[in-house]
């Protein structure tokens, strides 16, 4: 079996590392069938920080095609990804195309291979914002459609499925689990500080969403309540290069107490998870993280896909608000909830991938 892995974002780099290992522990098992992987690198995501920081730290093979395609408006970049991806595709002609996620190097993957009548596997289907100004909301919905496996991580992705008739679809849809906890389990016992001199105790932040960067108003309210938590409790915020670049442009004052780095490695991300108090995100990702390493999460967004950490207590919606992001801070940093709850599988997640997918390939 032949599979074209096609990534491009910091996230897929990261979710892509756990199924690669699985397929190499496939092969080596010696079962009789063999699974060939090509990846191919859209370069949306290109600082060595963001990019080749995790394909070393993680074993991740080496891109056969680099696309070096980024830094354009959304129809530019997935424009120029959907041309080039088609070339790779008619050369490698690949029983699966395999994406990640809700990036524009996830749609542009899906757009290429559904035209060549390629079987298209989407790992992290279903999910759902109910936002549509989200890019990655266009980009999930238009994704699933035209996919003819949907790897979905929750009960919830399921259920969004099913509400909008996939029922009727010929499309296999398949519970797996969350590949991000399987490179968790995979990675985190080689944890490692960040080089730069930071507190023992801290909180972890992250801010990258564009309905966040962008917009003058949500960008300071967010960053006069860091500023305020950080008096209580210093954060350490990997600064992702979307952020530095509005901060710059708004001239928005940091507290000495917010610990700006740039972008760390997975190594690194893991230390931090393990060691902070308590996320402060806008990430998808990393709210997740915070529940595999049994951490409370407030999440800087109006809305999450990942509902289910919602609804039992793990994490709480505080948007952009000044005033709303530091009361939940003031009240979750008491708060002391127990973790011990399946929501994301069992860390075969990525297991379950290949099975199925050589189980449908004809
Ligand atoms: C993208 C994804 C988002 C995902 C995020 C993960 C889309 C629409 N968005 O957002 O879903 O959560 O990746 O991090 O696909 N930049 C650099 N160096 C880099 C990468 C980016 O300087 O290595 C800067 C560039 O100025 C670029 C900007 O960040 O224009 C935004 O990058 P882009 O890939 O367009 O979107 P992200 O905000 O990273
Ligand atoms: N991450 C990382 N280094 C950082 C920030 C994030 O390795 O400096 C990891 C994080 O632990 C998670 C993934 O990147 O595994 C999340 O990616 P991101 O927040 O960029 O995208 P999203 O999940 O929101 O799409």
């Amino acid at each position: 079996m032949k599979i074209v892995t096609i990534i491009g974002a910091r996230p897929q780099f990261i979710k892509s590392a756990a199924v690669s290992q699985a397929i190499i522990d496939f092969n080596t098992e010696n079962l009789g069938e063999t699974v060939e992987e090509i990846i191919v690198h859209t370069g949306q995501h290109y600082d060595s920080n963001m990019s080749d920081v995790f394909f070393d730290q993680m074993n991740i093979p080496k891109p056969k095609y680099h696309l070096d395609i980024n830094g354009l408006s959304h129809g530019a970049m997935t424009g120029q990804m959907l041309e080039e991806i088609e070339k790779v595709l008619q050369t490698e002609t690949p029983d699966w195309v395999l994406i990640y996620g809700d990036t524009n190097s996830t749609l542009a993957g899906a757009l290429a291979a559904s035209k060549l009548h390629i079987k298209v596997a989407h790992v992290e289907a279903g999910l759902r914002s109910f936002n549509m100004n989200m890019p990655e909301e266009v980009n999930r919905i238009l994704t699933d459609r035209v996919s003819t496996i949907l790897f979905c991580p929750t009960d919830s992705a399921i259920e969004n499925l099913e509400k909008e008739g996939y029922k009727n679809l010929d499309i296999t849809i398949v519970k797996n689990g969350d590949v991000m906890l399987d490179a968790s389990m995979l990675f985190s016992a080689f944890a490692k500080a960040p080089s730069e001199k930071l507190p023992n105790s801290f909180l972890l932040a992250t801010i990258h969403r564009a309905e966040n960067t962008d917009d003058p108003n949500r960008l300071k309210g967010i960053f006069k309540a860091l500023n305020t938590i950080s008096e209580e409790k210093p954060i350490v915020l990997p600064l992702h290069p979307r952020t530095k670049k509005y901060i710059e442009k708004y001239n928005i004052q940091l507290s000495p107490n917010l610990f700006c780095i740039d972008p760390v490695g997975y190594l690194e991300m893991l230390f931090l998870l393990q060691n902070c108090d308590m996320v402060l995100t806008d990430s998808g990702g990393l709210q997740k993280e915070a529940f595999f390493f049994e951490k409370f999460c407030l999440t800087l967004r109006d809305e999450t896909e990942w509902v289910e950490l919602i609804e039992n207590g793990f994490n709480v919606l505080v948007g952009a608000d000044y005033n709303t992001i530091v009361d939940a801070y003031n009240e979750k940093s008491r708060s002391t909830p127990n973790f011990s709850m399946d929501l994301y599988g069992n860390g075969a997640a990525s297991r379950i991938i290949i099975e199925n997918l050589l189980k449908f390939t004809i």
